[in-house]
């Protein structure tokens, strides 16, 4: 059943995928013999130009602390949704704005505002994290993984915003590690919930751009106009930008400067703008990263299912598939050097998210399960 959990504790380190130097040297590998599928990032790797646009970058220069240029690029690039870059404060990844969210609205409400925030879970960990560093308090809403395929029950949602108004509610869409995709209308009847309660509706799109039903989903348009919606992106994923770190947020003009007050200048490296404005400049390069998402995706879970591995549907870059116990296969394929993200901290110790990269890699990886999962113990 969906149910809300008060979940007061001190602040743990949310867990994350990506392949440590430590474990590699406790395994002997070397980074240029693993594959990593533990990251779910786009699987062309970054667009044509963006090498050559890092090294013209001046490293004696101070960054622009306003990242004005990309800015403006990011505004263009939502044009149509009306955002201008006002709307608009980039990141040190999406990650860095999950944080200054969380000390802007919790840390930073006064007196006895709320210090609540309501997560739509299983989902992304840095949210939790970021919410119990800024000192609030985590309300959870679960999705039924049985009886609705990860959905969650979206009028439940809105009850638990109006009986607990959480200062913040984070929906992460198309949804780590489920797949699940939100429609608009569903988004935006949690919008004028958390608008009734003076809170802001924070709507994580770090997969959007890899998902072929964003078109019925994205509210860039809705968070650049209605004062209690703030949308995430992640130029880290959509454009394979994983080591430069970078992110931003497209919100009306108060939510944005409330939380450019917070941001330490020069967050965002030169490197990370000079490649942002370059990556939105790339002609069809998201078009054929869907494409090749799209590809990798069937290869997986037409080879995975073939094993008798069951994998839920999925809006995203990502698959998440049931393989019984997931931390025992992550770590005996970590062994061949093919990482995959073990969900145990998701609450799912039975399943795997497999992050789509080329399908020549897939095949690698799902003929290495089919190893492993023939000689599992009953
Ligand atoms: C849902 C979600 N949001 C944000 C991020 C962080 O992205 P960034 O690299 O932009 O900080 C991740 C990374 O895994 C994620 O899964």
């Amino acid at each position: 059943m969906d149910r809300a959990l008060p979940n007061p504790g001190p602040p743990v380190r949310p867990v994350h995928g990506g392949i440590k130097e430590e474990e590699l040297r406790a395994l002997g590998l070397r980074p240029e013999d693993c594959l990593d599928f533990s990251a779910s990032v786009s699987p062309l790797g970054p667009p044509a130009g963006v090498a050559e646009a890092i090294a013209a970058v001046d490293l004696t220069a101070y960054p622009d602390p306003h990242c004005l240029a990309l800015s403006e690029a990011i505004a263009g690039h939502h044009a149509v949704d009306g955002v201008t870059d006002g709307n608009v404060i980039v990141g040190n990844g999406s990650t860095e704005i999950i944080h200054l969210l969380t000390r802007a609205y919790i840390e930073q409400t006064p007196g006895a505002g709320s210090k609540a925030a309501l997560l739509l879970t299983p989902t992304y960990g840095e949210y939790d994290g970021a919410v119990r560093i800024s000192g609030g308090k985590v309300q959870t809403l679960i999705a039924n993984r049985v009886s609705s395929g990860f959905a969650w029950d979206m009028g439940a949602a809105a009850e638990l915003v109006a009986r607990e108004k959480p200062a913040l509610t984070f929906v992460c869409n198309p949804n780590n590690p489920t797949g699940v995709l939100l429609g608009r209308q569903e988004l935006e009847r949690l919008a004028d919930a958390m608008a009734g309660v003076a809170g802001l509706l924070v709507v994580d799109e770090a997969y959007i751009n890899l998902s072929e039903r964003r078109g019925e989903a994205d509210i860039v348009a809705l968070a650049a106009q209605h004062g209690s919606v703030v949308t995430l992106r992640s130029m880290t994923k959509d454009y394979a930008l994983t080591g430069l770190r970078l992110g931003y947020a497209v919100a009306s003009a108060p939510v944005i400067e409330r939380l450019a007050a917070l941001q330490p200048d020069w967050s965002v490296n030169g490197l990370a703008q000079a490649a942002g404005v370059v990556a939105l400049a790339a002609d069809g390069y998201l078009e054929r990263a869907r494409a090749a998402v799209g590809a990798s995706r069937e290869c997986v879970v037409e080879r995975l299912e073939a094993t008798g591995i069951r994998c839920y549907p999925t809006e995203a870059n990502f698959v998440l598939a049931q393989v019984g116990e997931a931390g025992g296969l992550r770590d005996q394929l970590a062994r061949r050097g093919l990482f995959v993200r073990d969900c145990t901290s998701f609450g799912l110790p039975d399943c795997i998210r497999i992050g789509l990269r080329p399908v020549a890699d897939c095949i690698r990886l799902t003929d290495a399960i089919a190893e492993e999962w023939s000689v599992r113990p009953d």
